[in-house]
């Protein structure tokens, strides 16, 4: 990640004190392997944390203040502790002050005041996090220096919590608990219903995740977003019928999908259903293969989510579907698919090492060629969690 000795620097350049008193923190962005659309569902999901993200340089204030800035944005603001409703023109630093709302409803009120400044590399609108990745920190960090515990699956329903009631993005909790609880070389298999997890070591052997970023900016991400959940709230309302107890469509096996799906009065909605009930088995099945190490089979059940993701959640959009299919294109590659909301932002595939070269000539020429928009391709590590860099390093 980041060079931490520059960036005290900064720190200190912009809010004084001594480089010895700021703390650092870091906490990185993720990539979903495959389960999409179903954590809000109940369903299983299969994130992994990536090696880049959010560093977080922070130090405690006389004057009970807290003044964030950024290395990302001009934007910086500094506000008094109590006053911390969410005001859009306060732009990016909302997420933190989100965090600082959240941990007050949770009784941890803060003690004394804070300058923070934030690093980011993971790009905006890329659909790798970069929100989550700022809340899991801020709330990781707060709580260290403030001696509350840091239970980082706490971390993660507050900093879900913050994002949907105080930005308002009505997200599940993939994100944020992947971000706080990843593991290098690991990929986190989790229930979103009871939050149970396993960290599933991911030996990808001669093959590389490769992460393209359309740049496409998702623009009508969040109301579609929406809108995607509350079809999922209607089939549950009209299968209530036949289930009388289902709260959630993940808590459906896929014969009862079968038998019930009738129920579903409108087309776009069933299919909508039928999806997340797929790709919930899906995840299944990913564990089954994996556990043989078999990664070509994987990686069919990637291209098939991501098939399932255009035809029947219909959530992709020209260009993820364009770069998904300059990718299988590419001999090599066992399979591509987008990743996280979609309409826009990344897809993931798993490309052979000796491939990768030719996978980012191949496909960045196919995919501007038929977009005009240029690709960027990030081959990645599995990383770490938040966590605290201790000793400047
Ligand atoms: C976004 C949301 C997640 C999840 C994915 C889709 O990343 O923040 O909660 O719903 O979309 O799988």
């Amino acid at each position: 990640m980041a060079d931490v000795t520059s960036l005290k620097q900064r720190f200190v350049e912009r809010f004084g004190g001594n480089a010895s008193d700021i703390s650092v923190f870091q906490a990185p962005g993720r990539v979903n392997l495959i389960g999409e659309h179903t954590d809000y569902n109940g369903g299983a999901v299969f994130p992994a944390a990536l090696t880049f993200g959010t560093t977080l340089l922070i130090a405690p204030r006389q004057d009970g203040r807290l003044s964030f800035a950024s290395t990302n944005f001009p934007y910086s603001l500094e506000i008094s502790a109590d006053d911390i409703a969410y005001a859009d023109e306060h732009d990016w630093a909302n997420y933190p002050k989100g965090i600082v709302w959240e941990l007050a409803r949770q009784g941890v009120g803060l003690s004394q005041g804070y300058s923070f400044l934030y690093h980011g590399e993971i790009p905006n609108g890329s659909g790798l996090s970069s929100s989550a990745s700022i809340e899991v920190v801020t709330a990781y960090a707060l709580l260290t220096l403030e001696g509350q515990p840091t239970d980082k699956i706490a971390i993660a329903r507050w900093s879900q919590h913050a994002e949907n009631e105080y930005i308002g993005v009505k997200c599940g909790i993939m994100d944020q608990f992947a971000v706080a609880n990843g593991r290098k070389d690991h990929a986190i298999l989790l229930d979103c219903d009871t939050l149970d997890y396993t960290l599933v070591p991911f030996r990808s052997g001669d093959y590389k995740i490769v992460i393209s970023n359309t740049n496409k900016r998702r623009g009508l991400v969040d109301s579609k977003y929406n809108e995607r959940r509350s079809e999922c709230d209607r089939a549950v309302a009209d299968l209530k019928g036949a289930v009388p107890d289902l709260a959630l469509l993940g808590q459906l096996t896929p014969a009862q999908f079968e038998s019930h799906q009738r129920l579903i009065e409108n087309d776009t909605v069933r299919r909508r259903a039928r999806h997340v009930i797929e790709e919930i088995d899906r995840v299944k099945q990913s564990m089954a293969v994996l556990g043989q190490d078999d990664l070509a089979a994987f990686g069919k059940l990637m291209n098939a989510s991501h098939d399932s993701l255009r035809d029947l959640y219909e959530v992709t959009g020209k260009e993820l579907d364009a770069m998904v299919d300059a990718a299988r294109r590419v001999p090599g590659v066992l399979g591509a698919r987008m990743t996280g909301a979609g309409f826009g932002g990344c897809t993931v595939s798993l490309v052979h090492r000796d491939s990768v070269e030719r996978f980012k000539a191949d496909v960045g020429r196919e995919y501007e060629a038929k977009t005009g928009l240029r690709a960027d391709f990030y081959v990645c590590d599995i990383g770490d969690g938040v966590r605290e860099i201790k000793g400047g390093a």
